[in-house]
């Protein structure tokens, strides 16, 4: 029941949309804080399993989520660069960056406060911080960052146009832009012609909705035990949906090509 609910009025507007979002992942940062739960991706499997991170034990369980942070910058020259990542979440992949591709320093910011403090309190890393923030206000000075990258959250804002200029603003030339998203066809042709109109070089873009569900596919079983264990029955719709197990409508229609996810590089000349 609260699954369609959430279905049926998550999209209405931008604006709501943006503040359902915030409601949505400060409740889920304040009253799930399980210290085993550090990623919300729908994760990515390499075709070739030889370009998949050797992990150490612990990183395993989160191979696939770790893994569409790692797609993301692994081509990137990171060590010794400043990193801002947009939309950190719980901070999964600020942590897997910070310590197997040692930037010199690593900013991650969120607009849910719950989640950065859980971000803060579980990730020690001397090069890594984490302070609340806007995707379409940031509070960094221009030409603050190296690189900026953006897992899975883009979606969620109220403006696609103001995030991309803010990005621009605070890198520098020759920096980085990595983004990575599932959205519409329609919402993809808006965010296309953002993109055109913006002063970024474009590098490359990716289609990797095959490896999201392949992904998907891999940890539906493990995920659907996880929640049953830790959520109460009456959200567990609503964390089905978000998490796209099998079955749900978030994962058939990424399978039936509904949803797209993609990957985009870009340069500031
Ligand atoms: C699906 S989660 C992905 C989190 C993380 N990137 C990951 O892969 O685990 C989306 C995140 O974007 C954040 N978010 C939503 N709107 C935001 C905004 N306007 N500014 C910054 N973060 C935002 C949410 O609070 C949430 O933590």
């Amino acid at each position: 029941m609260l699954g369609s609910i959430w279905r049926s009025i998550k999209f209405l507007t931008p604006s709501f949309n943006r503040a359902l979002s915030k409601f949505g992942y400060e409740m889920a940062a304040k009253n799930f804080q399980f210290e085993d739960w550090r990623f919300m991706n729908f994760g990515y499997v390499y075709e070739n399993d030889k370009d998949s991170p050797v992990l150490e034990k612990t990183d395993e369980l989160d191979r696939y989520f770790i893994q569409l942070y790692d797609h993301l910058i692994k081509d990137l020259n990171v060590e010794n660069k400043k990193i801002l990542e947009v939309g950190s979440g719980r901070g999964g992949g600020a942590n897997y960056i910070s310590k197997y591709y040692k930037p010199l320093s690593y900013v991650g910011i969120d607009i849910s406060q719950n989640a950065i403090d859980f971000s803060n309190r579980v990730n020690n890393i001397d090069t890594l911080s984490f302070e609340q923030g806007d995707a379409e206000n940031l509070s960094f000075k221009d030409q603050t960052f190296d690189i900026v990258i953006n897992v899975e959250s883009s979606h969620c804002y109220g403006s696609f146009d103001k995030f991309l200029s803010e990005v621009f603003r605070v890198l520098p030339s020759d920096g980085y832009f990595a983004f990575t998203d599932i959205m519409t066809i329609s919402k993809w042709n808006e965010i296309e012609k953002i993109i055109n109109n913006s002063k970024f070089r474009k590098i490359y873009e990716k289609d990797i909705s095959q490896n999201a569900l392949n992904s998907l596919t891999k940890v539906s079983e493990w995920r659907k035990t996880w929640l049953e264990d830790k959520f109460p029955s009456f959200v567990r719709g609503v964390a089905e949906d978000i998490s796209a197990v099998k079955g749900t409508r978030p994962y058939n229609k990424l399978e039936s090509g509904k949803l797209i996810y993609k990957t985009y590089l870009f340069v500031k000349d």
